[in-house]
């Protein structure tokens, strides 16, 4: 496309590709298009995004991931089958026609799953975009079929440059199993150039501010993106411990290391108590079993026991009603997760400030 926008009067665009939506954006704007005048976001025309939490277990036991509490019944998970997930994903389409994306975790790792490339491939004929989040430290075999079937983006949770600080805070992980399927998968990146956007989202904490530059020459070599988050408790363990409530030793441990004090946190979060909910378009969110969480932040409270019986109006309704809404609200949990006072901004300029590190956000 060339020229100044005057010579597109009667264009609409929606961008439908996920892939270097930023550079899209950023040229479209620089043409003279205004976003919503003149361009959407695929995104823009379904903001729900459900999330089925295809491997109901996780390999690991990280400090900070409620997941990891032998409290929970995690031990006695599973995978949800093909032909569940495929009923599943219909459904929703049957319910929210303009569905563009499916995250296929909540609480355990897809990349577990034996079945993920076929159902990567249900998703893509049936139209629909598949995001994945996983700590990629899986002896996986299926790693080449996976990208074979071109899931819309894949995110690599990572906390650490080598084993030092990695395998304390990713409990149970080997940094060289990490780092030899990120090699492997930059690999097949290269082979099968699929429109996957492959993120290293890095958990930043007092021990391994100081690797982050590493971690993103690294990403940079492999062909990923580097996205930094402050590490934080998740919300399950931060309303316990607002509500002064012991928390198990691995959180304790997690929440000696996290960057900004919990007490700084909640109070960021407290002061944004009237704003709505940050993830109320992170919905529905199914287990592996088909039972339907109330919210992807917290794994015990359940909406209903079975997805497909349960009409999604009903579940919003549920939702709507639930009592663990109403005490996430009462303890600003609802604001917890992604405070504006700590986001990429913030994290650029502590980078370059305190450690003179060059943000590569
Ligand atoms: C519970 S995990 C499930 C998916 C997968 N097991 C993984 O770890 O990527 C969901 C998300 O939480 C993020 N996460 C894990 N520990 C975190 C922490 N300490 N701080 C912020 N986000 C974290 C992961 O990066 C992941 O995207
Ligand atoms: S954060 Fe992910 S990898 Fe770590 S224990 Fe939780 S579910 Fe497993
Ligand atoms: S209000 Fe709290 S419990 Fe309800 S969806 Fe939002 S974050 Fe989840």
């Amino acid at each position: 496309m060339t020229g100044d926008r005057r010579s597109y009067e009667s264009v609409f665009i929606v961008i439908a590709v996920s892939k270097e939506i930023g550079k899209i954006i950023k040229r479209l704007i620089s043409e003279g298009f205004t976003e919503g005048r003149d361009f959407i976001r695929r995104s823009d025309l379904s903001p729900v995004t459900p999330s089925i939490d295809i491997s109901g277990i996780c390999n690991l036991r990280c400090l900070a991931c409620p997941r990891s509490d032998t409290l929970h019944p995690f031990e006695n998970g599973g995978f949800i089958s093909v032909a569940d997930y495929e009923k599943v994903v219909k459904k929703l389409l049957q319910e929210l026609p303009m569905l563009h994306i499916i995250a296929l975790y909540i609480w355990g790792d897809p990349f577990l799953h034996p079945k993920l490339p076929e159902l990567l491939k249900i998703n893509s004929d049936l139209g629909v975009g598949s995001d994945i989040s996983t700590n990629l430290n899986v002896q996986t075999e299926r790693l080449e079929e996976i990208i074979k079937a071109n899931p819309t983006y894949i995110r690599l949770s990572c906390s650490g440059f080598g084993s030092k600080n990695y395998e304390v805070t990713h409990a149970g992980a080997k940094w060289d199993i990490f780092y030899k399927n990120c090699v492997e998968l930059s690999r097949l990146l290269k082979k099968y150039n699929p429109t996957t956007g492959v993120e290293l989202y890095f958990h930043i904490n007092k021990a391994n501010i100081s690797e982050y530059k590493d971690i993103a020459d690294m990403a940079r070599r492999l062909g990923f993106r580097t996205v930094a988050c402050i590490s934080l408790l998740f919300p399950q363990y931060a309303m316990m411990f607002d509500e002064n409530i012991p928390l198990p030793e691995p959180a304790e441990r997690a929440k000696e290391l996290m960057l900004i004090s919990m007490e700084d946190m909640l109070s960021a979060a407290k002061s944004e108590a009237k704003k709505p909910c940050q993830i109320k378009n992170a919905f529905p969110n199914i287990n592996w079993d088909l039972s339907v969480l109330t919210c992807c932040n917290f794994n015990q409270d359940r909406l209903a026991d079975n997805f497909l019986e349960t009409n999604i109006d009903e579940l919003i309704k549920l939702k709507n009603s639930s009592k663990l809404c109403k005490k996430c609200v009462a303890h600003s949990m609802h604001r917890y997760y992604d405070i504006p006072k700590y986001n990429s901004h913030y994290i650029k300029e502590l980078l370059l400030e305190k450690y003179n590190m060059p943000s590569y956000i």
